[in-house]
């Protein structure tokens, strides 16, 4: 168990009726707001017209940054950016998925800069000390960044999907209304629910020993919970507990709390960010089709202790006397829960993905030393891993 620091200094507004408090959030900050949304999801569910009234009717001025992609583009980030310049923004409000809130952590560092581009920030690997404030009102149980200090920006000119971190990038205050997650299709569901398993999995519970009791117990909670309740939201998408309960997981999974004492890894985000970068592919999918063979590919005397107590806790599996056989059991209900109980497709050729940017991939994310975990992999480790996902 390591030494640690805990600090989240996120507000988190959760529940059904916790809008009311958005404009004393914001008015804490000015007067001036710049909301960013993506494709229009927010518009068809009425809550664009909700937070838009809550602004003006509060006396705000409010400007607006929409079409935020999925995979945020560096591109779109400069262009929020250039209008908080403009207009001398006081206060940045995402609504949306996770790609919203990078889109809007990237804007509030990028209007801190000399030019507004958020490009040098993402590729230097600077930890940002300066942003705008940003609040944000989520709609996709996923990615976390509604509590983290993380944001990933896409330069799809150079092929780069790289995560921006810094406390600056903090959200202020975030409101987690399961309601809002009512509107969201079964694939963005299952894909969501994946990040989140696989954030607390490849983050810290398969990173290395340095961990305690309590912390372990509160991870595989956390992935229990999306094994549990996604099949219920995806059956009944207006389920209240089940989109709570994966709302919630999503930010308890990188919101801190839970590497508290332990070692860091993200060999499956590292090689799933790629995979975006390369292909535009959908994050989540992309790690659930990675995780159960980079688990194969990684089982060895001393990693199957640890997959196979995930089978145990997290999967309800029977107890194994083997350790090896109980771990081959617990990567298979990694499988079966990936593409039967979430219904993805299996392969990246599925996807229209072929072996030919492999090696630059693997190159890139592997970096001068290669990626770092429970068990290290080099470019050919990698390569291997991405063969076996097709
Ligand atoms: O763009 P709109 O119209 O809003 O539609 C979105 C988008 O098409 C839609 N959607 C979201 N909420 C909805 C909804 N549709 C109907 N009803 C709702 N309530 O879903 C689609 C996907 O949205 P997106 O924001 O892209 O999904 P997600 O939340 O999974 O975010 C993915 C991005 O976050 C990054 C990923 O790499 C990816 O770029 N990540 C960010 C992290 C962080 N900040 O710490 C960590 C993660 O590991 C991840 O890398
Ligand atoms: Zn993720």
């Amino acid at each position: 168990m390591n030494d640690f620091i805990f600090h989240n200094p996120d507000k988190v507004y959760f529940g059904r009726n916790q809008m009311g408090n958005l404009p004393g959030e914001l008015l804490n900050y000015g007067r001036k707001v710049l909301l960013v949304y993506g494709g229009g999801s927010i518009k068809r569910s009425g809550l664009y017209d909700q937070v838009v009234s809550l602004v003006r009717d509060n006396g705000m001025e409010l400007f607006e940054l929409s079409g935020v992609e999925p995979n945020p583009r560096h591109t779109t980030a400069n262009k929020g950016a250039a209008i908080c310049r403009k207009e001398g923004i006081d206060v940045i409000l995402a609504v949306g998925g996770g790609s919203t809130i990078d889109c809007a952590k990237g804007i509030a560092a990028a209007a801190k800069t000399e030019n507004g581009d958020v490009w040098p920030l993402v590729s230097s690997g600077v930890w940002a000390t300066d942003a705008l404030p940003l609040i944000a009102v989520l709609t996709n149980a996923a990615t976390g960044s509604e509590m983290d200090a993380w944001c990933v920006i896409s330069n799809m000119e150079t092929n780069e999907k790289i995560g921006l971190g810094g406390d600056a990038l903090i959200p202020k205050a975030a409101f987690e209304n399961p309601e809002f997650s009512f509107s969201l299709p079964p694939y963005q569901t299952a894909c969501g629910a994946f990040d989140i398993f696989n954030h607390v999995l490849d983050n810290y519970y398969l990173a290395g020993e340095a961990t305690f009791d309590l912390v372990l117990e509160m991870q595989e909670a956390v992935m229990r919970t999306v094994v549990k309740w996604t099949p219920v939201a995806l059956k009944e998408p207006d389920n209240y507990e089940a989109r709570a309960n994966l709302m919630w997981a999503s930010s308890m999974a990188l919101n801190s709390i839970l590497d508290a004492g332990t070692v860091h890894a993200c060999a499956c985000h590292g090689m799933e960010h790629e995979l975006s970068a390369y292909y535009d592919i959908t994050h989540g999918h992309g790690l659930a089709i990675l995780t159960p063979r980079w688990l194969t590919y990684i089982l060895n005397e001393d990693t199957a202790p640890a997959i196979c107590r995930l089978g145990e806790r997290v999967f309800g599996l029977e107890k194994s006397d083997n350790v090896t056989e109980g771990a081959k059991k617990a990567i298979e209900a990694v499988n079966t829960f990936a593409f039967e109980t979430l219904g993805l497709e299996p392969s990246l050729s599925r996807l229209g993905i072929d072996e030919t940017h492999f090696r630059a991939m693997a190159e890139h994310v592997c970096g001068e030393s290669g990626i770092i975990g429970v068990r290290s992999l080099n470019v050919d480790d990698v390569v291997n891993i991405y063969k076996m996902c097709l």
